[in-house]
């Protein structure tokens, strides 16, 4: 054990850990202390009838009047809430809490006209637009559950989610802008409406003066007019255990999983991880560079740094090109960004076309404490990188959808942690975190197994799935009873430390973007040439890991391949979405599977890595392995 680690044992984040784990109750009844109640919780935790844990039942509050009204209310409506920083339309706009609450206020009435109520759910598609935190929050406002949609995802991913979440109302952009490319969102919204069973009664679109529109079918409506002719509304009180938002995420099948957010858990849970994680507080400037339609976005650009009382970055660009790889570096001296967080892989972006990091010499960064990373592995070239160029604390921290705030993180505003390159240190308070080996049992340090989190989760975790609470106890809570399944696999060092190895499901993680092996695989099953076919993530030094397909191609098909790769590539663009980076398909005979039919997804992944696999006993004809290797190998998609 390390001096450091020695005397971490007594330390403040030790005791706070060891507190929130003797008595969660008590440790989570002074964090919801922190912030202010309609009607203050009855019960700090306990279980609904499907056994399912609930935080601070019977409180009543409002996610919107805790990140805009109270904050007004307590004379601080000049502070700057938002500022929007849009590299591709060459704009900064920044906005108080005043200003937004107006904003807000007026969207609300607006979702309220057209009969969106407490409950009722509204899909939002938009880019990084202003007006896209606006209507999370005026969601938020009326108790109206929102599920934002990653603008990349194409249309019948969008269906997907109009069919599950059953919205009354999509709100929208006309385009999205992606480096200097216009992408029109109306043949992408029109073509969901017309895939999905469920139809919405409204679509509001703001338009854009880089694509004018013509909204000409019945019940589509333009923004601009329809917040203008609204009136503005007050907040509604809403159930601590109501839910807040829908964020589908990637699981095993093609189908994604609705993440529900309740709105009490999730507000204490945010306010206790910008102290104690990100040590930001009213006023200070906080950046997550993501988008709204990913879970950093929800909890680290628009509800979290709002119910702080911070002031958050909105950014519509990218960590180069636009216009260059000093692009962050521009922003954080430009607003005196405390705290930055970001993926690794805009970094490694950054590095390829800056390697000596000379771009920062033009800016003063004196703002900036800390560096947080999140979202995929920190590689440690990428770490050392950082830590070189930047002198400051570089922090790795891992967390999912699902939790909706981190789980292992050094605690900077509490005690920061002696760092270790590849590890995001230790569990944060609130998390019993074990791993463990196929049938349960804790493993040795150093040894790999399946990372679990023991229940209850802390506040602001999932209470359920979105309209499937099986799922819900079959995805997350069947595999180790009484523990919460990550997906992750990983290990402990002798002092705790924990490393996260990847995902031991059919997650893929492309530049911190979160797809399923089989959403993909439905669209190249749809091709008529494809008989069967495994799509699997193997490592990239870009982006993490990129998709590969495996194709075995029906009995008598005799197509040219290249062709048949780029209509292949074409389909999961068409189908998921660009950003899926599917790029590459490649034609075997036969695909290693189980007895049963299950296809060796995580024995291929290893094999094409390069990594030590072991072929389980139960595939069906082992000679497939070496059938696959060489074909792969005769293909260049792996060395021999
Ligand atoms: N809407 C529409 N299309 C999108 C999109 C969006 N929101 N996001 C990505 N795409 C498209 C891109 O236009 C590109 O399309 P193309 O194949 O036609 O060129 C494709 O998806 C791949 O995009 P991307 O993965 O962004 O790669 P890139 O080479 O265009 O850019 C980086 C590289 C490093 C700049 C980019 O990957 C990046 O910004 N990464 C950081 C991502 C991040 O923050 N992830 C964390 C989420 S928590
Ligand atoms: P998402 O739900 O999209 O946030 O993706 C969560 C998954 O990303 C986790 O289950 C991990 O597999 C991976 N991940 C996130 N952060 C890290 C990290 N710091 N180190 C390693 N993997 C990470």
């Amino acid at each position: 054990m390390s001096e450091e680690a020695r005397e971490r044992r007594n330390g403040a984040y030790a005791r706070e850990f060891a507190r929130a784990l003797a008595d969660p109750v008590q440790f989570w009844r002074e964090q919801a202390d922190a912030l202010p109640w309609l009607t203050p919780p009855a019960t700090v935790l306990d279980q609904d009838p499907s056994g399912a844990w609930r935080w601070f039942r019977g409180g009543r509050t409002n996610s919107c009047w805790l990140a805009l009204d109270r904050h007004v209310e307590a004379g601080q409506g000049d502070r700057v809430a938002l500022i929007y920083d849009s590299p591709v339309t060459g704009q900064v706009q920044r906005f108080t809490y005043a200003e937004t609450l107006v904003r807000v206020a007026r969207i609300a009435g607006a979702l309220a006209g057209l009969g969106v109520g407490r409950g009722d759910r509204v899909i939002i598609y938009m880019p990084m637009v202003p007006e896209a935190a606006f209507a999370m929050l005026a969601c938020a406002r009326i108790g109206a559950v929102h599920s934002v949609v990653f603008g990349g995802f194409a249309a019948p991913e969008l269906a997907t989610r109009i069919d599950d979440a059953t919205p009354k109302v999509i709100l929208s952009a006309s385009c999205g802008i992606e480096f200097e490319t216009v992408i029109p969102y109306q043949p992408l919204l029109e073509g969901a409406v017309d895939l999905a069973v469920h139809k919405p009664t409204h679509v509001v679109q703001l338009v854009r003066p880089q694509a004018p529109v013509t909204l000409d079918r019945a019940g589509w409506l333009d923004w601009a007019s329809w917040e203008a002719s609204a009136e503005p509304v007050p907040y509604v009180p809403v159930d601590a255990t109501d839910p807040l938002y829908i964020l589908y995420t990637s699981g095993t099948t093609g189908k994604p999983k609705g993440v529900v957010r309740d709105n009490g858990g999730h507000a204490v849970a945010l306010e206790y991880s910008l102290r104690a994680i990100y040590d930001v507080g009213p006023g200070d400037v906080f950046w997550a560079a993501s988008d709204v339609g990913w879970v950093v976005g929800h909890s680290y650009i628009v509800y979290g740094p709002l119910i702080r009382g911070c002031t958050s970055v909105l950014y519509e660009g990218k960590p180069v090109r636009t216009p260059d790889a000093g692009a962050y570096w521009r922003v954080i001296a430009e607003h005196r960004v405390k705290t930055f967080f970001v993926a690794p892989t805009a970094f490694r972006a950054i590095r390829k076309e800056d390697p000596d990091c000379r771009l920062k010499a033009s800016y003063d960064l004196g703002s900036l404490r800390y560096q947080f990373v999140a979202g995929e592995r920190l590689d440690p070239p990428t770490y050392f990188w950082l830590k070189e160029h930047l002198g400051i604390p570089v922090i790795d921290h891992w967390w999912q959808t699902e939790t909706g705030w981190p789980i292992c993180a050094s605690p900077m505003g509490l005690e920061p942690l002696e760092t270790r390159p590849g590890s995001p240190t230790l569990p944060v308070p609130g998390y019993d975190l074990r791993v463990l080996d196929e049938s349960g049992h804790e493993v040795a340090a150093g040894a790999v197994g399946a990372v679990v989190l023991r229940g209850p989760l802390p506040p602001g975790a999932l209470p359920t799935v979105w309209g499937d609470h099986q799922r819900f106890e079959d995805a997350y809570w069947s595999q180790f009873p009484g523990h919460y399944f990550t997906g992750d696999e990983g290990y402990r060092d002798a002092d705790g430390y924990v490393y996260i190895m990847g995902r031991m499901d059919d997650v893929i993680n492309v530049a911190g973007h979160r797809l399923s092996s089989g959403q993909m695989e439905e669209a190249l099953a749809a091709h008529p040439a494809v008989a069967e076919c495994a799509v699997v993530g193997i490592d990239d030094a870009d982006k993490g890991q990129v998709p590969l397909g495996l194709v075995v191609l029906k009995d008598g098909v005799n197509t040219e391949r290249a062709e048949l790769e780029r209509e292949l590539v074409q389909r999961v663009r068409q189908d998921v979405g660009p950003f899926a980076s599917f790029r590459r398909a490649v034609v075997v005979k036969r695909l290693p599977k189980t007895r049963s039919g299950k296809i060796l997804r995580q024995v291929l992944r290893k094999m094409i890595d390069g990594k030590a696999y072991v072929v389980p006993s139960t595939i069906d004809d082992p000679a497939i392995m070496n059938e696959v290797k060489a074909s792969l190998v005769q293909q260049g998609v792996m060395s021999a």
